[in-house]
């Protein structure tokens, strides 16, 4: 079984690309890792054990870093509300208290392993570029890196820049130049991963823990997607990092030449297209095939009970 590190920032996305990680039933997941991002470090961290309490999932949860490594902490408070996730479910407190040393734990976890590891990040990289460049050895362990973030000529903070990437530019500067291998599941195809009416009504009659914690987060965030954006539907974008994992035939992938722009403060933390030497290649998912994203997401809800 293939064995995964989740690093996550939860968030309504990481949250529901939790389920589809524990629910699908395909990984060995060795450990979940936090790191701040849409909410501060605390609350993103309870959020992650709220939904794994919720769903019955006995596993721990391990902070990473509190800021990035440049920049002040910015959250996504206008998207993910002043808890970091918005629900009518998970209201009261978790019992469990988070764990620390995430980085560390992330590292002896990977180093321990009999097979490599693949990390899915789906918040700002500056966990992953703090394993890679305190533990530089680690690499050789690493599968690959599957993260959901920027865009090619797309952002969604600014024009040029995504939220993940802009948090922390100068982490993903050095993830994406570390030598590991990189998939990049982006705004390119996340904005084509848009769960609406149809699909609610089909993950609606699956009546499990799962589905009904799917529904709770989406009536709690679609009005956001409504108010403030001309999406047809609320991306899953987190979600689309765990499903190239689960098949990677669901997505139409080309390798481009992306570097991070960390100088040019107009385009900071655009993913850009680069020169052939200058760069190596990352596997950029372009589009994906959104009925079977769907069947897997409804297996692993109807798994969640
Ligand atoms: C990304 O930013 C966060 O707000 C989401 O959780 C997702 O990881 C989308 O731009
Ligand atoms: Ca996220």
């Amino acid at each position: 079984m293939k064995k995964i590190i989740i690093d996550c920032d939860p968030g309504f996305d990481d949250s529901i690309a939790l389920m589809l990680a524990y629910g699908s039933r395909a990984f060995d997941i060795r450990l979940i890792t936090t790191c701040a991002g849409n909410q501060t470090l605390e609350k993103i961290s309870k959020n992650a054990l709220k939904v794994l309490e919720h769903l019955g999932i006995d596993d721990k949860v391990y902070m990473g870093a509190e800021k990035p490594l440049m920049k002040a902490l910015e959250v996504a408070e206008d998207v993910h509300g002043e808890s970091g996730l918005k629900s009518d479910i998970l209201v009261s407190d978790t019992k469990k208290s988070p764990e620390k040393n995430g980085i560390l734990k992330m590292y002896q976890e990977i180093m321990s392993s009999d097979e490599n590891v693949t990390i899915i990040a789906t918040g700002p990289l500056t966990n992953v570029a703090l394993l890679v460049s305190s533990f530089p050895d680690v690499l050789a362990r690493i599968e690959c890196i599957t993260l959901m973030g920027g865009g090619i000529h797309k952002g969604n903070v600014t024009k040029y820049a995504e939220f993940n990437i802009y948090t922390d530019p100068e982490a993903a500067y050095i993830v994406y130049n570390c030598g590991a291998k990189i998939n990049m599941l982006g705004l390119d195809v996340t904005h084509k991963a848009l769960i609406n009416g149809d699909v609610i009504d089909r993950i609606r009659k699956i009546e499990t823990k799962g589905s009904k914690l799917f529904i709770d987060i989406y009536n709690n965030n679609k009005e956001f997607y409504e108010k403030h954006t001309n999406l047809p539907g609320v991306p899953v974008h987190d979600a689309c990092a765990v499903a190239f994992e689960i098949d990677r035939g669901l997505f139409e992938v080309e390798e481009l030449n992306v570097d991070i722009e960390v100088k040019d403060l107009e385009r900071i933390a655009m993913t850009k297209l680069v020169d052939m030497e200058k760069a190596q290649t990352v596997s950029v998912s372009m589009d994906i095939d959104f009925e079977k994203f769907v069947n897997y997401l409804c297996e692993a809800l109807e798994n969640l009970n």
